[in-house]
Order: structure tokens, then sequence, then C-alpha cells
């Protein structure tokens, strides 16, 4: 089967970035992306391509190329959904927050709704594509929901796990590892599958195209993303050791990274992971694991997770350890607020939950970032409802101008590796600093010996 239109369900973080790069791909197919918010779907079509709701390098020149041709964004999903011949999921699969399993299982309301949604209104057979990380066996409840409350038209369900990373998205779309589709191994579950292998392999190779089971497939993005924040943890676990031995987590992480068995990728300590991802999928796979009764997997996994809690917290502390056991009345400033650099995303960034501890010592907190807008700051505070948004209001400034950010403060925390803050002129923001000027570099990014020259008292994380 030739795929000749697609409808992508979901314009987010992977929904936007992932078709523009198909349609650009793939000129002969029509790629409709829809979403119920209409301001995001607005952004999309904004004709100042700039203005897109997601920033990625590149991204705004792969939209600028396809929109219009054969890419587009609506609200209209009915319509979407009745001309497609493939349906990508895409929608937001976050952790649930009431009921049974909240705070680890993901909360498939909006992947139920969309199911029932392309039920009722299609009228010829489809592919459904997961696309969105969903726990492993969801394709069951997919089938259900289709098969009972459709047209009676046909459906195949695909697994197709996207494992681009945010602020290198585009890349990760054009030249990915491996793409994974996993399907129903009978005839036509195969047929689907080679429908969707044919998109892909307009310009990926062939062997980097791998297909599974569909369980395999859903089960190897929680797990990838598994063992990706495990690293993370275990680096970070190890930076504390380090600040206890003289040892350099630097120095270790590239002494460990050059044996090929573990590789230098993911070794790089940190104020702690952060991002939609990560927390959530093993908070999942930890949940799974204890519904079926396995107890040591679960634990050994919920580790990841409370090893990277710890370390934010850490990261909070020692700044108030070092500013001699209080913040109360000093200015903060944070410089970085998204959960890593080149994204403008915050969700699960390590800023909201230093800056939400450093709050609660009644710290005064002026935060800078390069992409991050003002509003979404106070959004993520007010979020964890720790306290009310006027008084967030009153101890968070939020700056357009990063000298501005760290004048007057007490000390600069680095939460965001975004590469601009190395080449600041730092004298500067010294000579604008009280005194002692202390710096807390989260990520490590900092230039140690010359900051120390000027007089700043650097606080690395693990040496
Ligand atoms: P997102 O929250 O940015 O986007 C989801 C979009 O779906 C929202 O705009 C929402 O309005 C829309 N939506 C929800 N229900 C809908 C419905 N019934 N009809 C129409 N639109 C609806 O989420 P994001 O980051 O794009 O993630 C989507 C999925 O992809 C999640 O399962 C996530 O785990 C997974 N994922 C995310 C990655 C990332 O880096 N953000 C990477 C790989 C996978």
């Amino acid at each position: 089967m030739t795929v000749k239109k697609i409808c992508c369900i979901g314009a987010g973080y992977v929904g936007g970035p992932t078709m523009a790069v198909i349609a650009k791909q793939c000129p002969d197919i029509q790629v409709t992306v829809v979403d119920l918010n209409e301001a995001r779907i607005a952004a999309w079509n904004d004709h100042d391509v700039n203005k897109i709701p997601v920033y990625e390098p590149g991204l705004s020149e792969v939209v600028s190329e396809a929109r219009g041709r054969n890419l587009f964004f609506s609200t209209d999903v009915d319509q979407a959904i009745n001309e497609a011949d493939m349906i990508f999921i895409s929608v937001n699969t976050p952790t649930k927050t009431y009921g049974a399993g909240k705070g680890q299982a993901a909360d498939l309301k909006w992947i139920e709704l969309c199911a029932r949604q392309i039920a009722r209104v299609s009228k010829s057979d489809k592919i459904v594509v997961e696309k969105s990380t969903l726990p492993v066996r969801t394709a069951r409840t997919l089938k259900d929901i289709l098969q009972h409350t459709g047209n009676g038209v046909k459906f195949q369900i695909l697994s197709n796990p996207e494992f681009l990373a945010e602020g290198t998205a585009v890349e990760d779309l054009l030249k990915p590892d491996r793409v994974l589709i996993g399907g129903d191994q009978d005839e036509e579950g195969k047929k689907a599958i080679e429908a969707l292998v044919n998109i892909y392999a307009q310009w990926v190779p062939r062997e980097r195209i791998l297909t599974t089971n569909v369980w395999s497939s859903e089960l190897s993005k929680l797990t990838a993303n598994a063992f990706l924040a495990q690293r993370v943890s275990s680096i970070n676990a190890l930076s504390e050791l380090c600040e206890h031995t003289e040892a350099d987590i630097n120095e270790v992480a590239r002494a460990i990274g050059t044996d090929s068995r573990i590789g230098p990728k993911f070794l790089k300590a940190s104020v702690g992971f952060g991002g939609s991802c990560f927390q959530k999928d093993i908070l999942n796979l930890v949940y799974i694991a204890r519904s079926y009764g396995l107890t040591e997997v679960a634990d050994y996994w919920e580790q990841v997770i409370i090893m990277n809690d710890h370390q934010k917290k850490r990261f909070a502390n020692k700044i108030i350890k070092t500013l001699y056991n209080t913040v109360n009345g000093k200015k903060i400033a944070f410089l970085g607020w998204a959960f890593k650099k080149d994204t403008n995303d915050t969700r699960e960034s390590a800023a909201i939950y230093v800056a939400d501890h450093l709050l609660y010592e009644q710290a005064h907190v002026g935060v800078y970032d390069p992409k991050v807008p003002e509003q979404q700051v106070y959004t993520d505070l007010d979020y964890l409802a720790t306290r009310s948004s006027d008084e967030n209001s009153k101890l968070v400034q939020v700056y357009n101008d990063p000298y501005e950010a760290c004048k007057d403060a007490h000390a600069v925390a680095i939460l965001t590796e975004w590469d601009e803050f190395k080449h600041y002129d730092w004298q500067r923001i010294y000579d604008n600093m009280l005194k002692p000027a202390h710096i807390f570099d989260g990520r490590n990014i900092l230039d140690k010996a010359k900051l120390e020259n000027i007089g700043f008292k650097i606080c690395p994380i693990g040496s």
C-alpha cells in the first residue's frame, strides 16, 4: 500500500518536528498536523516562521520549505482523520495526577480520546501509528476501542516510537540512529509495517529501519529512556562521592568513557536531568514492573529517579550552605530555565525544583534564559502549588538581559548548558555582583581557572 495522506494528532514537540521532516523528505505525501489547541495551531501557521511554537535549531527552515506545499496545520481533526490513510497519534502521555497509579502510571486519557475519535470518524481502512511513548500493551487497548466502536472499517496498529532528542530534533530526524517499527506479525500487519518502512526509506538507509513485534517496540522506547537516564544518575551519584574525595568527576567520566564498552556519551555530571520524558517514562516502567509483581525490577529503576531528585536538592542545599546557611532576601541569579540547551521546553526542568527549594528559604531568584518566555517561568512555579502565585511573582524576577539578571546577586547558578553563557563578559558580571561573588555551575560548562582569576568563588558539580 502507498500512503498518500498522513494525519498526525498532536502538534507538540514531537508531532510538529516529526511531521515537518516527513513532509520535507516526502513531497508526494500530504501531511496534516492537527491539534485541539487553537493557539498552538495558529502559532504553527504564523507567517513569521520564527514564531512557531517549538524552538529547535533548523526547524523553522524545514517548516518554511514544506508548509503550504504538503505540510498543513489545522484544528479540523475530524476532516484530517477521515482523509488520511495513515494516522499518527502524537499526543501527550503525562504521569497520572489522580486515582490509581497516581504519580507513576501514564495517563492515557488523551490516547483513548484519540482512538474513539478515529473510530467514530473513519469511513475507510486506516493504519494507526503510536508515535507517543506508551506503556507496553497499549496497542491492545487501541485495537479493542477501534474494533468495537468503529464503522466496520479495518485498522492496523503500528508502534513507531520517536527517539529524537529535543535541541537536536531536526538533525536526529534527518539522520536517525535507527527507526523502530513494531506491528502484528500476520500478513496484514506486515503490509502495514511495509507501508511505514517505505515512508522512512525515502531518506533513512534500510538497515537502520528496525522492525519488531508491537510489544518489543513499545517496551524499547521506555527502555531506551530508562537506560539514558540511568547513565545520568550513575555519573551524578559519583559526582557526590568526588566532592568528598578530591577526585574530579570530569576526569573520572573521561577515564571511564574512553572504554569502548562504556562510551563517552551521557556521562556529563549535572544538576540533574529534566524534560518531559525521562522521569515520566521511568515512573511508568516502575509502575508496569510493580503491576506484574516484579518488586526488584521496579525498585532498581526507581532508584534512578530517587538519585535525580537527590541531585537537584543537593545543588540547592549547596547554594544555601555556601551562602552562610541563609539565602533569605539574597538574590540568586539563574542562568538558564529550559531543561537543556537549544530548546524552549521547560517541562520537569531542574531549574524549577532548585528555584522552588531556594524560594522556600525566602531567596530572591532572578532568571535569564535565551528562549524561555517570562510567563513560562511563573507558570512552571505556580504549577508546583508550593506557594501562591503572588508570592512567586514577588520573589522571582525574569530578565531579558543576563547582565541585569546577575546584577546585585550574591550568586549565579548555571541551570542550563546554553553555549552563550561561556562567552559572557564575566568580569562585567563580577563587578556588578555582591562579594564574595559565587558561581554554582550546575552544568560544568564554565572555565573554572579563568573565573577564579577574576575573583569568583566557583562551585562546580563533582569536584
Ligand atoms: P506535547 O504536549 O508537546 O504535545 C501534545 C499535543 O497533543 C498538545 O498540543 C495537545 O494539545 C495535543 N492533543 C492532546 N490530545 C489531543 C486530541 N485528542 N486531539 C488533538 N490534539 C490533542 O507533547 P510532546 O512532547 O510532543 O510528546 C508527545 C508524545 O511523544 C508523548 O507521549 C511523549 O512521551 C513522546 N515523546 C516526546 C519526546 C520529546 O522529546 N518531547 C521524544 C520522544 C517521545
